[in-house]
């Protein structure tokens, strides 16, 4: 039996910093951001949205009725939760309004946490095929107003909806895992931005990557040729051509353009919304999916995985009949063309905007044209709405 991603859902929040605004600002050369980090824009998340409100919005645009009564496991992988205790899963689950017949969770290890919540859908929906499974990445990256991370934060979710005869892509029995015990990037406790060792987690990046491929390689006796394009974890999107780029050397000069041709697709969304985290390989690969003409049923997807800390992961997909049609482009289109673009002070402004924290309350407006939002903060308890 065969069990993947049946729906993929994607949200990013309505504002947005201009990458050459934010260079100029910065007193750094536009090429830096747009050229050697290869992004565009970025993704800016006001007081409203939080990696809560974001889930649903992202789950929102592709749950019926039927998928909400049959979905058991409720999955978020984030490493910017609103709660140490409990998990953001179970507000999202309540405010899907999901079967409560269901398990709701949250899984951290940084970037990587929804991996593990795929995994650990498809081997639920193995067991249980009539039954699915919501796994939702959601995060906001913030590493501080004129850091050095700061041209990589963003803001964004992607849901994915695991069934058995998934519409999509099944996901395949090939995972090959690696962790290792690094501080390359990390958020201690009482910090709400990260902490980050730059280039050190750029060369653990490439390091992971080389651990799970080598070994997938030898477990599987697949090689480079037998894909048709590697999706990345894409912290910036620069950083998945460096890790494509690692691996070339294998392929001949035709299949190495045709990867690179198929890499161009794979960052088109990830590229105008920044690094999302946990989600940042899951909108590569809707990125591919919806902008890439040239895949068809049967290819294989390579999915490289990677969380700071750090656990690094390389997986494969196969691509279903007509998976096209289960994609919904329109919304993705929609949602990145009809951002507002934030001057210098809007976005540092918005940046530092918090709630109150001394248990005091605090109600928030509602936000036009937004589904889900954060409407204030009452006793240290975050409040949600559902707007009509
Ligand atoms: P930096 O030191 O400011 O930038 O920080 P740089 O000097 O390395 O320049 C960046 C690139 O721009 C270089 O290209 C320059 O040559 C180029 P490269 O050599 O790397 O190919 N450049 C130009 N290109 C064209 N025209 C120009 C120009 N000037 C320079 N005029 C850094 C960059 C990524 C280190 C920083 O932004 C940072 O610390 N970001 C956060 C950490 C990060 O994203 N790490 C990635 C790997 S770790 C990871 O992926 C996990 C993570 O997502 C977290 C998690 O798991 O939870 C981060």
């Amino acid at each position: 039996m065969e069990v993947g991603i049946d729906k993929l859902g994607f949200y990013t929040p309505q504002y947005y910093m201009d990458m050459a605004d934010l260079a100029e600002a910065r007193h750094e050369a536009p090429g830096k951001f747009l050229k050697g980090l290869g992004q565009s824009k970025m993704a800016v998340a006001p007081i409203t949205q939080d990696p809560v409100t974001l889930a649903c919005n992202a789950a929102n645009n592709i749950l019926t009725d039927e998928d909400r009564a049959a979905i058991d496991y409720v999955i978020v992988g984030s490493e910017s939760g609103v709660d140490q205790s409990k998990a953001m899963a179970v507000y999202v689950h309540d405010l899907l309004t999901i079967n409560p017949f269901a398990r709701a969770i949250e899984i951290k290890e940084a970037c990587y946490g929804a991996t593990a919540g795929l995994q650990a859908a498809v081997d639920h929906v193995t067991r249980h095929p009539e039954r699915k499974a919501l796994v939702i990445a959601a995060d906001i990256a913030r590493y501080g107003l004129a850091s050095s991370g700061e041209a990589t934060q963003g803001a964004g979710s992607v849901a994915m909806l695991i069934t058995a005869n998934p519409r999509i892509a099944t996901v395949n029995d090939d995972s090959v895992y690696f962790s290792g015990d690094i501080m390359d990037f990390w958020r201690p406790n009482y910090s709400d931005t990260a902490k980050v060792v730059g280039k050190y987690s750029t060369e653990k990046y490439l390091e992971f990557l080389d651990q799970v491929w080598s070994k997938y390689k030898e477990r599987t006796e697949l090689t480079l040729d037998d894909f048709e394009a590697i999706c990345f974890h894409l912290p910036y999107t620069k950083m998945g051509l460096k890790g494509l780029r690692q691996l070339l050397p294998e392929v001949s000069e035709t299949k190495a353009n045709e990867l690179l041709e198929h890499f161009e697709n794979s960052r088109e969304y990830n590229r105008q919304v920044g690094n999302i985290y946990t989600g940042s390989l899951y909108l590569s690969l809707l990125s591919l999916l919806e902008q890439d003409e040239t895949l068809t049923s049967g290819d294989r997807i390579g999915m490289f995985s990677y969380g700071s800390g750090a656990v690094g992961e390389f997986f494969s997909l196969t691509l279903q009949a007509n998976y096209k049609e289960a994609l919904l482009p329109e919304i993705q289109q929609k949602l990145l063309t009809n951002r507002q673009s934030l001057s210098l002070s809007a976005y540092e402004e918005m940046f530092q905007e918090t709630l109150p924290t001394d248990g005091s309350s605090q109600y928030l407006s509602e936000e036009p044209n937004v589904v889900y939002q954060v409407g204030g903060i009452e006793e240290h308890k975050r409040l949600y709405q559902k707007n009509n």
